[in-house]
């Protein structure tokens, strides 16, 4: 496929055909895409699991729309309606995805700078004790840039393989439940959830903000 195809042509699929399955071989080449990213230090941080069970599947979507129809009720009872609002519509954007053929959870491990003999935590306190900047950007919130970078690639894989795919992250907000659901431990942050399927809609692609708006030359 053609990159600006590719680039262009994707787009955040919510709706998949019922009872499509997608094959090992094809997960297994959009997580090999998703490899090739580039990486603070090349420390790779990106894991990936793979749910295929459909009942799983389900129950996950079910979770995410659960709890923000609870989130909803609450503000409502509490009297207040735009987060009430807010919360019934990310029932629906978060919870959509119970007929995806397969939900890939992106995480990432921490940064790895054992070969320094330190931990990142340590050698921040450190640099700063040292009257030194923080070195958050750098030391913690990398690995979770590194692990977007990858699903990128994942996500333009899965396009030139015909499937349809969306990012998400509004299903974090059952984290403590997709941790226990999937087994994932507390060593590792949960970053996006990508459900995929071979789709069953053709959106237009949503508008984008002209490049003279989102650039500046200095
Ligand atoms: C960080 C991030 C989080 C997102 N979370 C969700 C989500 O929770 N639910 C959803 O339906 N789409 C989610 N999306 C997809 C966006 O809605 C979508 O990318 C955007 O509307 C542009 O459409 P396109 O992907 O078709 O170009 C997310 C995208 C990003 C980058």
């Amino acid at each position: 496929m053609e990159l600006d195809e590719a680039i262009k042509g994707r787009r955040s699929i919510r709706k998949y055909k019922k009872g499509a399955v997608i094959p090992r071989e094809d997960l297994e080449a959009m997580i090999e895409a998703a490899t090739w990213a580039p990486s603070s230090t090349n420390v790779q941080p990106w894991r990936f699991i793979l749910v295929t069970q459909r009942e799983l599947i389900a129950q996950m979507a079910q979770a995410v729309f659960d709890r923000f129809q609870e989130l909803s009720k609450r503000a409502y009872e509490a009297g207040e309606k735009r987060v009430a609002a807010f919360c019934r519509f990310m029932r629906s954007y978060g919870g959509f995805f119970g007929e995806a053929s397969a939900v890939i959870v992106a995480c990432t491990e921490r940064y790895d700078i054992s070969r320094f003999g330190l931990d990142e935590y340590a050698l921040m306190a450190k640099v700063k004790e040292l009257g030194g900047p923080s070195l958050e950007a750098s030391l913690i919130r990398t690995v979770e840039k590194s692990v977007v970078m990858a699903v990128q690639n994942l996500l333009l894989k899965a396009h030139e393989l015909g499937y349809g795919a969306c990012v998400m992250d509004s299903p974090l907000v059952i984290e403590d439940e997709l941790r226990q659901m999937l087994d994932i431990s507390e060593e590792q942050q949960l970053v996006m959830v990508i459900p995929l399927g071979v789709p069953a809609q053709k959106p237009q692609p949503p508008e984008r903000i002209p490049v003279s708006e989102v650039r500046r030359y200095v």
